[in-house]
């Protein structure tokens, strides 16, 4: 892997700020050392941002910090909704958005990632937009048309310099919580298809340096065969992500 790999945790609704803060705390006594060769981050539910990044601030650690989803207005009369500059100012260095929980349970579509992508660049941060196919459109063969069209989608009208710096988490739907993963080639086969999409709308410089995580039941047993591959950059891990021994062996899988 030629990029620096990102091996990012997203806890999903898991964790309350006390527990997260532990959890840290356990993580950073197994990791400390990879930093060099992998980036860390842990993606905490927004309340437990707080601690985390408190922790991580006065004890220095070397974990990136990431939220799980945002808005995308500056502000306003949006009930329960957080903006991408409340965020900035807890020090997230990324924010997960489009995760397929969130167009599933949640409504969002290629338009409204597109918005927040933009909208968590626009505070320095930078988004891991999450794509991936639903079963049926694997069985249909559909796969490639389907998440070209997400990434084409979710990247309309950023600027290349932002596209070098974007993260992009391909997750299979049918592979999220499941135990079921592709084989290695073939979600590399999909990164690759990812990379050249971004390659064609932002050039070269873009698709050479953006990275490209595979996610979906991510575990230290298949960590290493999906790292092996050229067009993977790294993990975003859901369940394993939330025991500090499993998420810090994937993560030494990564170096
Ligand atoms: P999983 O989740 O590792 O539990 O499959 C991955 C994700 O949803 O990001």
């Amino acid at each position: 892997m030629a990029r620096r790999p990102l091996v990012a945790g997203n806890w999903k609704m898991y964790k309350t700020a006390g527990e997260g803060a532990i959890l840290v705390q356990n993580l950073e006594e197994r990791v400390s050392g990879s930093w060099d060769q992998v980036e860390v981050a842990v993606c905490p539910p927004f309340t437990a941002l707080k601690s985390v990044s408190t922790l991580i601030e006065l004890d220095r650690l070397q974990i990136s910090l990431g939220a799980q989803n945002v808005y995308w207005e500056e502000e306003g009369a949006f009930t329960g909704e957080v903006s991408p500059r409340m965020l900035a100012e807890l020090r997230c260095d990324y924010v997960i958005v489009g995760h397929s929980e969130r167009r599933e349970f949640f409504g969002e579509t290629n338009e409204t990632v597109n918005k927040k992508v933009k909208a968590v660049f626009s505070e320095g941060m930078l988004p891991i937009v999450c794509v991936g196919e639903s079963l049926a459109t694997r069985d249909a063969e559909e796969t490639d048309t389907f998440v070209r069209e997400q990434v084409r989608g979710a990247l309309e009208g950023i600027e290349a310099d932002q596209a070098t710096k974007l993260v992009v988490a391909y997750e299979p739907i049918w592979a999220i919580g499941t135990g079921r993963t592709p084989t290695p080639e073939g979600a590399n086969d999909v990164c690759r298809s990812i990379r050249a999409t971004v390659g064609a709308m932002f050039g070269p410089p873009a698709a050479m340096s953006l990275r490209i995580l595979y996610g979906g039941s991510v575990k230290p047993e298949n960590a290493k065969s999906f790292f092996g591959e050229p067009d993977i950059d790294g993990a975003l891990v859901g369940g394993a992500s939330l025991d500090a021994d499993s998420f810090a062996e994937i993560v030494k899988a990564a170096v």
